[in-house]
């Protein structure tokens, strides 16, 4: 159980790289199982929830060998359509087991997933449509079961744009009999460069960014070279963290259209951008303007920012407004900003940040974004701040102490 200690104050400068997106290549490196042939995945982040699903699908038979950030993974050897349910309980994005086995084997068995616990966040959307492509579903003392003697494309109409019902749904309907169409999907950028590498591995799909998607189901993948998307999160984390200190840096290796929802509030902020080929610059913020933010499915400001994002509004010139849509329980690291000092009011799915200075205090992450959040408040707070339970933040953040303090951060990590 380690720990960050941040000392706030200083001016970040210089210039920073963007690794791989978690949130694409979780459900890539599942899907590379669908194939006959092995795959490489290059830009592969190392995180806790990549080594995680990486062991679980060794336990499965699958061969994974790892160079650096590049991921080769043969699934010839594949001999089991069953999770360990000890992993798989541990990340999110294990349930992507459930499409991408019940579509190559036609069964799958998997504990209900884990990751993040910042809301009710039930899977029956996932069900609805494995269900609605022919599947019987049995859920027993936690364990998820699917099974089809034979996958059948159907219309399937998603009540809430959810990314990982569409993901879990495309997976299953690639290898499934006729068409597929997925309505109301989700448009994230992770669910094109899934069905990007689908593509090269011989599905067809198409409508991908769109709320309609449609598969038409083929007998055979094969496995082919990808590289992972950079991580938007991970990215416009780092572009908060060039503004709260009102420093000069370039977040390297961007696709800056992944940003726009960020950039357009930061520019509303009073906060500079420049959008370059590889990057984004960050540099000469003026006084911060208050702006309100809402949460919503992309191409809207995306919920795992809203965490970050409270942080600078906390430096802004006057009260501004956070309104949560996306799930229920995203508020977690505002207990944790009123001990550094914020002033912010939760009312049900709305928060109202005042203006205030921040100061250093012992806190604690409570998921993966609100920890991000905490260092970023330590950047700017005074004095130290020490931030407990940071296997949340390493979750998903590669070497985020060191690639902060490359930029000028005084961030360590203590183990
Ligand atoms: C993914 C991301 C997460 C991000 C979220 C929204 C991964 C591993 N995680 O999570 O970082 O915050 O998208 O951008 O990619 N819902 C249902 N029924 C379902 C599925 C979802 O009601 O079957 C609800 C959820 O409770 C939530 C909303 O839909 O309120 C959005 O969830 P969803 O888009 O599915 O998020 P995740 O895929 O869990």
């Amino acid at each position: 159980m380690g720990k960050f200690i941040v000392e706030g104050g200083n001016s970040l400068e210089g210039e920073i790289t963007v690794s791989g997106a978690k949130n694409a290549a979780l459900p890539i490196i599942t899907a590379s199982l669908l194939a006959d042939s092995p795959s490489t995945l290059l830009d592969i982040p190392a995180l806790r929830d990549v080594i995680n699903l990486c062991k679980i699908l060794r336990d499965m038979g699958a061969k994974i060998n790892r160079d650096g950030s590049t991921v080769e993974v043969d699934p010839r050897s594949l001999h089991k359509s069953e999770a360990d349910s000890e992993l798989a309980r541990q990340l999110r994005a294990s349930y992507y087991i459930l499409g991408v086995m019940l579509s190559k084997n036609g069964k799958a068995k998997t504990s209900l997933p884990g990751g993040c616990n910042i809301g009710n966040r039930p899977i029956d959307l996932h069900l609805k449509g494995f269900k609605a492509l022919g599947a019987e579903i049995e859920l027993n003392h936690g364990i998820i079961e699917v099974k089809a003697d034979k996958l059948q494309g159907d219309k399937i109409y998603l009540d809430y744009p959810s990314v990982g019902a569409t993901i879990n749904i495309m997976l299953a309907a690639t290898k499934a009999e006729g068409k597929t169409v997925i309505e109301n999907a989700a448009r994230e950028p992770e669910i094109v460069d899934l069905a990007n590498y689908l593509t090269v591995m011989g599905a067809k799909i198409k409508g991908v960014g769109t709320d309609v998607i449609k598969i038409e189901g083929v007998d055979k993948l094969q496995g082919a070279e990808h590289r992972i998307i950079p991580d938007r999160i991970e990215a416009g984390t780092y572009m908060i963290a060039a503004a709260l200190s009102k420093g000069d840096v370039f977040v390297n290796n961007v696709l800056t259209e992944h940003v726009k929802p960020l950039i357009a509030k930061l520019h509303e902020m009073n906060v500079n951008i420049e959008e370059e080929i590889e990057g984004v610059r960050v540099s000469k913020t003026g006084e911060l303007e208050a702006v309100d933010v809402k949460t919503l499915p992309y191409p809207g400001f995306p919920t795992d920012m809203q965490s970050q994002m409270m942080v600078l509004l906390t430096q802004a010139n006057d009260s501004s407004l956070v309104i949560e849509t996306v799930f229920e329980n995203r508020f977690m690291h505002v207990d944790e900003l009123k001990r550094m000092g914020a002033d912010i009011k939760i009312d049900g799915h709305s928060a109202l940040v005042k203006p205030g200075k921040l100061t250093g205090a012992e806190v604690a992450a409570a998921d993966l974004r609100a920890g991000a959040a905490l260092i970023l408040a330590g950047l700017v707070a005074e004095g130290e701040t020490e931030i407990r339970d940071i296997f949340h933040v390493e979750r998903g953040y590669e070497n985020i102490a060191n690639k902060l303090s490359g930029i000028g951060a005084d961030i360590k990590k203590i183990d």
